[in-house]
């Protein structure tokens, strides 16, 4: 076939996808136990939510949004990441009215128009959490501790948190107009982006990846000098808190993330088995995003985590996954009278009514029934405790015979009793 996956999308088979359905098995109740209720949020949204809540100025809106126009002129946007649609239903429906605080959590697809490589896709998945109508620094430090702890239960290990502010409106001008004199001084040795950046958004160049931009963003001043009493002190709580919780973490004044909305608190988890792409999980709060979008005043805070990138890691490092979902019974009709075919196909019917997991030989391509031997094969290969084997007897009633596959060991049973003695078997 010509026609392939587009660029930098992936099928996830089903090898794979078991692996995501523990993934997010262990999420789900891990945000339960955060005090976090599941939203689905719409694929697409107007562009206008992202272009104002991420930010003009990110690489996001600028170079990898896939927007297009619907049939009745509309511009729409693929997300590219759940917190501007959070806010968005949580606003639209009421959730934080009345100063009442919501936890949420979703999952699911994102776009972003990215150069393919190992753990970057064009369509990722996102598992995010926002914290949203609480402004107080515990609101952080739990959400932090919940990314964490799902990395916990997952058992990934050699992983770091790493923690910065990045102020607010107040203070972000004074650090802003300390890195454009320091990055003005330099501006022989920055790279091409990194001049615009300076023009525009001088806090990016912090982000740049080039070497000698790299240098020179080492070298700039730290924020924490500039922050304004709030942000400091909202800070040191932070820190307090993840220390008091005993989460190790490492400050790094280079963390300012990709998207503009972020204000106080930014953070990464780093994985020390993904390679250049790193990063397992980014969050922080984000006070004014929903203002910025034409809300109300609501402060939040969140996270989202790859994962794509999750699976990477917990494959490199073997990590469980627990036990893959597998068949239990196979039916075998031991010849291909329609009688026998029928019992087959109703026993098999019966069973999986019980909640028991069965395969049976529904034909071939070309519809052709396959023989006793090539179901035999398929019920060894399927690793089904048990084959049942359906047969006419002597008498001309439809005989069964429960096969151990395991011991060999063959019992005739009544179709009625085959499920408990699956089930008392388990
Ligand atoms: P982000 O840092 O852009 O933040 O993405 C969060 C995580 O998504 C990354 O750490 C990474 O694991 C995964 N990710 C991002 N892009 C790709 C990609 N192209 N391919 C595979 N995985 C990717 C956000 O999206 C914010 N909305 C996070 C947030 C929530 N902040 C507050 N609340």
């Amino acid at each position: 076939m010509d026609i392939k996956a587009p660029r930098g999308v992936r099928d996830i088979l089903p090898d794979e996808s078991w692996r995501w359905a523990y993934v997010l098995d262990v999420t789900a109740k891990t945000m339960v136990d955060f005090g976090h209720s599941e939203i689905h949020l719409p694929i697409f949204e107007q562009t206008e939510l992202f272009s104002r809540g991420v930010g003009d100025t990110t690489d996001i809106v600028e170079k990898e949004m896939y927007n297009f126009t619907d049939r009745g002129g509309r511009n729409l946007t693929l997300r590219p990441e759940a917190t501007a649609g959070m806010v968005r239903a949580a606003v639209e429906h009421g959730l934080c009215a009345q100063g009442a605080a919501s936890r949420l959590w979703c999952w699911g697809a994102m776009f972003r128009y990215e150069r393919p490589q190992k753990g970057r896709y064009r369509q990722f998945f996102q598992i995010d959490a926002e914290t949203l109508g609480l402004s107080g620094a515990v609101a952080d430090i739990e959400v932090i501790a919940l990314s964490a702890e799902i990395f916990r239960r997952l058992g990934l290990r050699n992983l770091e948190v790493v923690l910065n502010s990045v102020g607010c409106p107040k203070c972000r001008p004074v650090y802003r107009e300390k890195l454009l004199a320091h990055f003005s001084a330099n501006k022989d040795k920055l790279c091409k982006d990194c001049l615009l950046r300076l023009e525009r958004n001088p806090l990016r160049l912090l982000d740049c990846k080039e070497p000698e931009c790299g240098a020179l963003a080492d070298a700039a001043p730290a924020i924490y000098d500039c922050l304004c009493d709030e942000c400091a002190s909202h800070f040191e709580e932070v820190k307090s808190g993840l220390s008091g919780l005993g989460f190790p973490y490492k400050l790094d004044k280079r963390l300012v993330r990709g998207l503009d909305y972020y204000t106080k608190t930014a953070y990464e988890i780093l994985s020390g088995d993904l390679g250049a792409q790193n990063a397992v999980c980014g969050g922080g709060r984000y006070d004014n995003l929903s203002e910025s979008v034409g809300g109300p005043h609501l402060p939040g805070v969140g996270f989202a985590a790859g994962v794509d990138r999750i699976l990477l890691v917990m494959e490199e490092q073997g990590c469980s996954f627990g036990k893959r979902p597998q068949k239990e019974v196979y039916v075998v009709a031991q010849d291909d009278t329609p009688a026998v075919r029928d019992a087959a196909l109703g026993l098999a019917h019966r069973l999986r009514v019980e909640g028991i997991p069965v395969e049976d030989d529904a034909g071939d391509v070309s519809g052709k029934k396959r023989s006793f031997k090539a179901q035999m094969k398929s019920a060894n290969n399927a690793g089904v405790t048990w084959a049942c084997l359906v047969s006419l007897g002597e008498d001309k009633e439809i005989a069964l015979v429960m096969k151990n596959m395991a011991t060999g060991e063959q019992t005739a049973v009544q179709p009625e009793d085959v499920a408990l003695r699956v089930k008392e078997a388990r």
